[in-house]
């Protein structure tokens, strides 16, 4: 027995003591190297269990440019704001499109767009985002702000009590069903036979398990989420599809076009839509818990926000809320700019998304006047915006909720500064340069329109002695972290107050 546990302790000492020779070197010219004792995994749990402060200590040890073996890539992470441009100027030889490409399709499981076998396909998908920018933002603002208003109406009218008596919810729970029903509907369309619940509850298993997809556990090791991404890949099959009335326009585009290519199968069709709505309401759902979160947490800030909302919309507007639709245009919205403010300081303090770049080839990359870095080809670049959104020298008082960061002037600030420098990537929850969020418009919105119709319709506040959120830190890299604890709130709907109970 002792023989035979000698042999496996050899076996393993000799693994490691081969990794540490003649495993990767650090060369002249390349950023510090630190991979870790373990094989493979590198420093893939301490990334995992707190990336913020992993990196942040790595940065005072190392400087502001490190390279880190994480499950088995090498991840150069790029940490001072004022060398983004550079990363984000070299778009040839550091392409986004070759990581989200060969990570979505294994997640969502179709066949990688890029391969060959669908000549034009990606190019026509980046196209199609233009329906979700510019004037195709108008219908899918109406749109968006009339199913808010059923779904919302039937949310808050449906409890048993009477409209003035305060009811009880838990806050996560109600962001969630708004946002997911109103997102849907605006999307892909209506039919009476949808369970959109169920759907949102086999979704909610699926994103539960998103990280550790993304991390590249193979999916026969997470239980039933197979099965379960098998089901709502199978909601979204061209036959079902067919039957919903009204889907927007940005959606008809994609049916179209995916049904132009004869080497998409139907499962794979339907695997691209359920991929859209992945991207579609995983951020902004958390967004607009926090937003909603901090805006009743907070007198000052809803006293502003709320008084925004009368101005621009009139209070003759507002009482018509629970008998017909309001419509709140886009330029509407545009000018709530506390709102606005809000909702961009939500983003900024929980959105840990990381910006990834694969390099296309060996080169030197020229981070500023004085520096510059060797890449070898295949690794990965990873700007990590959190930092510089979490960084004292740019945001004073950096973790704090600050509704009106952003205003100045009665506009919106855009000027912030590190070193003396005007730093330009200052926010960046979506991301950077040509590969942006095309849904950022539509999200900015849609973040907007649930504020102000969930504040015209109810009085909300948080139950006394409620313990403050936190946030659920093991999404370290993707998107907007959601909430750890539940948050039970108490509501009333506005619908019998009158126009001096509305103004206190
Ligand atoms: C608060 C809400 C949202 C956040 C924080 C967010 C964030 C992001 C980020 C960080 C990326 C990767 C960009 C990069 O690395 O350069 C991305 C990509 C993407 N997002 Fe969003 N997003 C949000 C809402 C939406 C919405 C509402 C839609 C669609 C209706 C959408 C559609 C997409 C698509 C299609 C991509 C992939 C683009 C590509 O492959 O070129 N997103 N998003």
């Amino acid at each position: 027995m002792l023989e035979y546990l000698l042999t496996i302790l050899l076996g393993f000492i000799s693994v490691l003591l081969l990794y540490s020779f003649c495993g990767r070197r650090r060369k002249d010219g390349e950023p510090p190297l630190i991979k870790g004792w373990i094989p493979f995994l590198g420093k893939a749990l301490e990334f995992r269990k707190n990336s913020q402060e992993f990196l942040t200590r790595l940065q005072k040890k190392h400087g502001d440019d490190f390279t880190v073996l994480i499950a088995g890539r090498y991840i150069t992470f790029i940490m001072n704001p004022l060398q983004y441009p550079s990363v984000i100027k070299h778009g040839k030889q550091l392409d986004f499109h070759t990581f989200s490409d060969s990570a979505a399709s294994r997640t969502f499981d179709y066949p990688p767009i890029r391969s060959g076998h669908f000549p034009g396909l990606s190019d026509q998908i980046q196209r199609s985002y233009t329906l979700l920018q510019g004037p195709a933002l108008d219908p899918l603002t109406f749109s968006m702000m009339g199913n808010l208003q059923k779904v919302l109406r039937q949310l808050f009218l449906s409890g048993d009590e009477a409209d003035d008596h305060w009811q009880q919810a838990e806050l996560y729970k109600f962001c969630k069903s708004a946002m997911f029903q109103s997102t849907f509907k605006t999307l892909y369309g209506h039919s009476p036979h949808l369970d959109l619940d169920q759907l949102r509850e086999d979704f909610e298993k699926f994103d539960d398990m998103f990280p550790l997809l993304m991390a590249r556990i193979p999916i026969g090791l997470l239980g039933k989420t197979k099965e379960i991404r098998e089901k709502l890949i199978r909601f979204f099959y061209p036959q079902r599809m067919m039957e919903w009335t009204a889907p927007c326009k940005f959606v008809q585009t994609r049916t179209a076009l995916f049904q132009d290519y004869d080497t998409l199968q139907d499962r794979d069709k339907a695997a691209h839509h359920f991929a859209m709505l992945w991207a579609s309401v995983g951020n902004t759902i958390p967004a607009a818990f926090w937003c909603l979160y901090h805006l009743i947490s907070c007198p000052e800030a809803l006293a502003a926000v709320r008084e925004e909302i009368t101005n621009v919309l009139g209070e003759k507007n507002m009482q018509l809320i629970f008998k017909e639709d309001i419509t709140i245009t886009r330029q509407q919205l545009e000018q709530m700019v506390y709102l606005e403010s809000s909702v961009n300081e939500s983003l900024r303090l929980y959105s840990v998304s990381m910006n990834i770049r694969v390099v296309q080839e060996d080169f030197c990359l020229r981070l500023d006047g004085q520096r510059s870095i060797n890449l070898r080809k295949d690794d990965i670049i990873a700007l990590y915006p959190q930092s510089t959104h979490l960084d004292p020298e740019i945001y004073k008082e950096p973790k704090r909720f600050q509704f009106d960061r952003f205003v100045k002037d009665g506009k919106e600030k855009t000027d912030f500064y590190k070193s003396g420098q005007k730093v330009r990537y200052y926010r960046m929850p979506f991301g950077s340069g040509a590969t942006q969020c095309p849904g950022r418009f539509f999200a900015m919105n849609e973040l907007k329109q649930f504020v102000c119709v969930t504040l015209l319709m109810c009085e909300m506040q948080l139950l006394d002695g409620q313990q403050e959120a936190s946030m659920d830190n093991s999404r370290a890299g993707l998107g907007i972290l959601p909430p750890a604890n539940p948050i039970p709130f108490k509501y009333k709907t506005r619908k019998t107050l009158d126009c001096t109970d509305r103004e206190e």
